[in-house]
């Protein structure tokens, strides 16, 4: 098991701020199906993080746990989610809220610095495109991006496969594709680890 991540009653979990371990269910997390599966994501104590799409940040939460030293940006644009993701960001020193819209990188430059890591999971039909556009921006020299990819939000049609091979298509015009993942339990989704 990777630094930072534990079992826990047969579960994946995470030490929070105040020592406690937090339990993270794979069921509800890509990333944490993705460690279960074996993978190990690139994140160090120290890294800094940019989270697009954090939601009520359940997922960055614990990732704001493995990077203990570092810094979890975690932005969304969504009113609803805000009130819970702030709340989130309150018990937890190395978490910052950002409301803003992904597409517009510009819009929070001036919150974010070059990060380590972008994790993206977004579901949008332009993913790849938002994904490259954050790159570009804040990901530094070497820095990775671990994008999920949901395939229906892209076509609702359209064979998966034709999906996922036309999204990693753009990506790699602009970044090295690592690795691509199926990720069980979550149908139509694909993980794909890569490096800038
Ligand atoms: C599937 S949920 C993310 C769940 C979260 N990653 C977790 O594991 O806890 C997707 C989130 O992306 C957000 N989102 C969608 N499009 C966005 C955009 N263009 N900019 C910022 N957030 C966006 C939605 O508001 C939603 O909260």
């Amino acid at each position: 098991m990777r630094k930072g991540v534990y079992q826990y009653n047969g579960r994946l979990a995470t030490r929070g701020p105040d020592g406690e371990l937090c339990t993270w269910d794979s069921h509800h997390s890509k990333l944490a199906a993705l460690i279960a599966k074996g993978f190990t994501p690139p994140i160090t104590e120290s890294s800094l993080i940019l989270y697009l799409g954090a939601a009520a940040g359940s997922t960055a939460s614990h990732i704001s746990d493995i990077a203990h030293k570092g810094l979890v940006y975690a932005l969304d644009f969504s009113p609803r989610v805000m009130r819970d993701l702030i709340s989130v960001c309150e018990s937890r020193p190395n978490m910052i809220p950002i409301f803003a819209d992904a597409n517009h990188p510009l819009r929070y430059s001036h919150l974010v610095d070059r990060v380590d890591v972008i994790y993206q999971d977004i579901a949008q039909r332009n993913q790849a495109e938002i994904a490259l556009k954050n790159v570009r921006y804040f990901l530094k020299e070497e820095g990775y991006l671990i994008l999920m990819i949901k395939a229906r939000s892209i076509d609702s049609t359209a064979d998966t496969r034709e999906i996922f091979r036309r999204e990693v298509e753009k990506l790699r015009e602009e970044i090295s594709v690592l690795k691509t993942i199926r990720l069980p339990g979550y149908r139509d989704h694909l993980a794909v680890i890569a490096r800038k």
